[in-house]
């Protein structure tokens, strides 16, 4: 008995997964875009990390002009219905609606307090999205400390992200070491996950502006929607901008080249050296018919689960409803103890 103890006590504890939190704003179809610089990247890795994937709702009402209420919820059941038509696995892993935890909203005001006017000046995604809207909304400048509070809650190791995100990963490291310094250890420092290709999906009509939500709904061309028909995605992806060379090596091409490259590369998974081979000599017609059908072969199985997903009643609310009471109970941990020592 006493020997069984002991060879017990040496046996070293499992290693903890690491945790995972990320999340899209609901705000109009999500693009390839998306689907490549996050949720394949979130499924591909679902099973080495525990998975926190959020609707990020609260974040669509910073331009409050373009929310509609019935839109904004369609949207979001919409958004969790592709995340598990793109292979994340709802059994295995949390998703919710970032509004149905009401800790997001709290921790999001004590941090608010804890980040310079300066920090949050110097964001290039407000710098862009000011641009685009005729009145400035104080949420959509205070916007990363909501973000932070998302990803500090759950306590994540790890938030993969598009390369447009990197700022805001980094803004949140930030202001869980200001929090820390000021109030006591909380928070754990979160690092962003990026794909080595694939992470900055350009625009199909202008190879030098990132893949956007908000342009594909204002530039026909511009991006592949997830649920496109297959004749959309043709004509999107054959009127790309490319140029007028016939160079399809990918230390060379131009923007719009290198951008079909990337795609194909990513979603075929093949090795560079072979898609330069395959392409070589062949005009860009074939490229660009290749990338069609490579998104094709993607878009397929999504929109079939989509389509299922949606159809069946009651299914997506259950789902929601059963990931924001998980979500909710990591959460109010987390808030208790930032109360705790900020004396709230
Ligand atoms: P959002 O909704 O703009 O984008 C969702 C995810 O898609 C990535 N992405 C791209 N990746 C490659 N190429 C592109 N052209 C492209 N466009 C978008 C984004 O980087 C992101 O990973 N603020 C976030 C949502 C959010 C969040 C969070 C994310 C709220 N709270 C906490 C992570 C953790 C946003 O607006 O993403």
């Amino acid at each position: 008995m006493v020997q069984e103890q002991s060879a017990l006590a040496q046996t070293p504890a499992p290693p903890r997964k690491k945790i995972v939190l990320s999340g899209v704003q609901p705000t109009g179809v999500l693009h390839i875009g998306n689907y490549v610089g996050a949720l394949s990247l979130w499924a591909q890795q679902q099973d080495e990390f525990h998975n926190y994937f959020m609707i990020a709702d609260m974040h669509a009402l910073t331009v409050p002009e373009n929310v509609k209420a019935k839109a904004l919820r369609a949207n979001s059941r919409s958004v969790a219905a592709l995340y598990i038509a793109s292979g994340i696995d709802p059994e295995k892993n949390v998703i919710f609606r970032q509004s149905s935890v009401t800790a997001h909203a709290y921790l999001a005001w004590i941090l608010t307090c804890c980040t310079p006017m300066g920090w949050l000046e110097r964001m290039t995604q407000f710098k862009v999205k000011a641009e685009q809207v005729e009145s400035i909304g104080t949420g959509l400048f205070t916007y990363p400390a909501l973000q932070a509070a998302d990803i500090l809650l759950y306590n994540a190791d790890y938030v993969p992200v598009g390369e447009d995100q990197r700022q805001h990963v980094e803004l949140t490291r930030d202001i869980a070491s200001r929090f820390n310094h000021l109030f006591g250890k909380c928070f754990r420092l979160p690092e962003g996950l990026y794909r080595t290709t694939g992470a900055r999906v350009m625009g199909f009509d202008d190879p030098t502006a990132k893949m956007s939500k908000s342009l594909a709904e204002t530039q026909s061309g511009h991006a592949v929607n997830l649920l496109d028909p297959p004749n959309v995605v043709k004509k999107t992806i054959m009127s790309a901008v490319t140029d007028t060379n016939n160079e399809a090596r990918f230390e060379h091409a131009s923007p719009g080249v290198r951008n079909l490259l990337e795609l194909y590369e990513v979603l075929t998974k093949q090795e560079r050296p072979q898609i330069e081979a395959q392409f070589h000599g062949q005009g860009y017609g074939s490229l660009k018919a290749a990338v069609v059908e490579a998104v094709n072969e993607t878009l397929r199985p999504i929109q079939e689960t989509y389509k299922q997903i949606t159809e069946e009643p009651g299914y997506l609310d259950g789902l929601l409803a059963r990931g924001a009471e998980r979500a909710g109970e990591v959460a109010e941990r987390t808030l208790k103890r930032a109360r705790e020592l900020t004396g709230l």
